[in-house]
């Protein structure tokens, strides 16, 4: 498996081949959450189409393909020195504040290393607010800047398209000789748990269900992933869906691991 250098919430790495075996054979895929994109580095489609909402993070997958190794190499820079809550607070002001696209990059891949249990949340500000790692009462071992995965990264985006929109306008991309993988934020758990808020403009029901309706709608195959519950059974409803079972640890405790039941769902090209 090719793997990502990025730590992301609700990451695919664990259903990767499942996922995979439902999107091969298909010229084109389109990915519209790419998130850590470990999906879209493996997938075998010769041709693929990529976004998230997520500026800053297009912004770094844009600043790879452009610079390559002479942005890997200033961004190796800030992995090391010794590496400290003073320092993380510092740095992630300055993600906060700076207009430079490469040094917005950079800190990118230093927060996402150095950030508490690896999250990547928003305030209504647009500001990133996630908290240091670790624990003051523990010793922390430094982080290793993940060279190896970002180089690969590089070798293997090559002919991607990325694209800063919201899913709705890459569902316009797509025709027949497309598939779409689309894993959305998920609906929560319950009402006072889990994290769904990638981005400062959230995922509601209402998004949910004008996905459910761009996916019923789409000229080509579609594969969904999100979590079981009865409201994603309703809005997916004549859809194929498969039941899945996956080991999550993302909660709100950092030690805590979730066994999570999530769905697959396959829309094929025509209606049935
Ligand atoms: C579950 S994550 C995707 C994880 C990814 N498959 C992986 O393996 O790392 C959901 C992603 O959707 C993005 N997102 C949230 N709302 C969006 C929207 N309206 N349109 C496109 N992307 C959105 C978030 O920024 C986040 O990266």
């Amino acid at each position: 498996m090719n793997k990502s250098f990025l730590h992301w919430p609700g990451g695919k790495s664990r259903l990767l081949t499942y996922i995979l075996s439902h999107l091969d054979g298909h010229h084109i895929l389109i990915e519209p959450f790419a998130g850590s994109g470990v999906v879209f580095l493996n997938g075998n489609n010769p041709q693929k189409k990529v976004a998230d909402i997520n500026p800053d993070l297009i912004n770094l997958f844009q600043t790879l393909q452009n610079k390559g190794q002479a942005f890997i190499d200033e961004c190796e820079k800030l992995f090391i020195e010794e590496d400290n809550k003073e320092k993380y607070y510092s740095n992630r002001k300055l993600f906060n504040s700076t207009k430079n696209k490469e040094e917005k990059s950079a800190l990118f891949v230093y927060l996402n290393r150095h950030c508490y249990n690896g999250l990547w949340r928003y305030n209504a500000n647009g500001e990133f607010n996630v908290a240091y790692r670790g624990d003051p009462k523990e010793t922390l071992r430094q982080v290793n800047f993940p060279r190896d995965e970002i180089e690969q990264f590089c070798q293997l985006t090559k002919n991607v398209e990325f694209f800063c929109c919201s899913f709705e306008k890459m569902f316009e991309m797509a025709d027949e000789n497309c598939v779409i993988y689309a894993d959305p934020p998920y609906v929560p758990m319950n009402s006072t748990s889990n994290f769904t808020g990638y981005s400062k403009e959230g995922f509601g029901k209402e998004s949910q269900k004008t996905l459910a309706d761009h996916v019923r709608n789409a000229p080509c195959r579609v594969v969904v992933s999100n979590r079981d519950t009865e409201f994603i059974r309703e809005i997916y409803s004549g859809m194929k869906m498969i039941e899945l079972s996956v080991q999550r640890n993302i909660s709100c405790k950092g030690d805590k691991r979730l066994k999570d039941k999530e769905l697959l769902i396959v829309k094929e090209k025509y209606n049935e």
